[in-house]
């Protein structure tokens, strides 16, 4: 340990119960996730009441369990934190009242933190200069923004999806493909024997004139193919799943490649579940060094919902003494704006 504060932070805005102890800024003291995915994996996708029910079981072992891979009691705990929102109410209720029981009982700053902005620092966690100007593009499950970071606390949301979040469209494409749940990691281990030009789906908004995004027609455009195709996918699954992602990575590299030129900032960064794509990664490599521009990728163990993310925002907050009120709520949609508004929760 190098002395720093030491901040613990809950995350359970979704299906995933997780708790983290950060050494800020740099050092990760235990990052545990319990993933609820197989629970919900035969319903096809979420089933909030079951979600709230599990966080309830698996909160205080998961808890336990990142205070004894940090070797540290509660009681050396500088500041708690969990995630305030956007995610399931029922969900997000519980991490963040226990976050706010634990600094109310240790008599120690609470901070509730939104969980985009854990997203869009994720890159930096770990690192020790903090986070700096950048364009940065957050793509999960729930959302795809494309930000502008002009300092800290100070994010510019510069373009966002009108339909289905990137993961969302993996999540959907592989449900019409007869894959299991979650989609994007099925689609990208089929992807790895396919040709990513067998088949030409649509590059929606790639050149439109602003920073959206829209994926449903790419969706719609999978769905044809599959009936023209006739029974299934079949022996055409790795083709279609490496020519669906081609699509979806190349307008996500290209809208962020050409934001960052607009605003003349030489730092890239992309975060979020879909963030582990090896294709979207290395695709963003290559954009990158093409367009001179540094690329900081989230780590990917810090690619999911994860509650080191949490933690790295706190401990910004805390090194700025900018707690949260112990009256803070959770709020299932919590506007993403700027940051600091937004994180600072009322
Ligand atoms: O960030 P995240 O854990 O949850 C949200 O906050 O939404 O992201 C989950 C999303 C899911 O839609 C999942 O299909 C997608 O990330 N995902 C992937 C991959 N692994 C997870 N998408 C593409 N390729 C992957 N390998
Ligand atoms: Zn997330």
């Amino acid at each position: 340990m190098n002395g720093g504060p030491l901040v613990l932070a809950l995350e359970t805005s979704c299906d995933e119960t997780a708790a983290a102890v950060l050494e800020f800024p740099g050092h990760v003291l235990a990052s545990e996730i319990s993933s609820q995915i197989p629970l919900h994996r035969r319903y096809g996708g979420i089933v909030p009441e079951v979600a709230s029910r599990n966080h309830l079981v698996c909160l205080r072992p998961v808890l336990e369990q990142a205070l004894e891979k940090a070797g540290t009691g509660i009681e050396r705990i500088d500041g708690f934190a969990a995630t305030a929102g956007p995610g399931l109410a029922s969900s997000l209720l519980i991490g963040h009242a226990a976050a706010k029981a634990l600094a109310f009982s240790r008599m120690r700053p609470f901070f509730s933190v939104h969980h985009l902005e854990g997203h869009l620092l994720s890159p930096f966690v770990g690192r020790l200069e903090g986070p700096r100007p950048c364009v940065a593009l957050i793509v999960s499950g729930g959302h795809t923004l494309l930000l502008h970071v002009r300092g800290p606390f100070d994010y510019v949301v510069c373009g966002r999806t009108r339909d289905d979040a990137a993961g969302e469209a993996f999540d959907k494409a592989a449900r019409m493909l007869g894959l299991p749940y979650p989609g994007g990691p099925e689609i990208e281990r089929l992807a790895r024997q396919g040709d990513p030009g067998a088949f030409s789906f649509p590059r929606s908004m790639r050149d439109s004139g602003n920073w959206d995004f829209s994926f449903s027609g790419l969706k719609t455009s999978l769905l044809y193919t599959l009936e023209k195709l006739g029974e299934g996918a079949g022996p055409r699954a790795p083709d279609l799943c490496a020519s669906f992602q081609e699509a979806v990575v190349e307008v996500l590299v290209r809208k962020t490649i050409r934001l960052a030129g607009v605003l003349g900032t030489g730092l890239v960064t992309v975060s979020g579940g879909v963030s582990i794509n090896g294709r979207l990664r290395e695709a963003f490599e290559d954009a990158c060094v093409r367009a001179g521009l540094e690329l900081i990728l989230a780590p990917r163990e810090l690619t999911t919902d994860n509650a080191a993310m949490i933690a790295y925002c706190a401990g910004l907050y805390l090194q700025a003494d900018r707690p949260s009120g112990l009256d803070a709520e959770i709020d299932p949609n919590l506007p993403f704006l700027r940051g600091n508004e937004a994180g600072r929760n009322r």
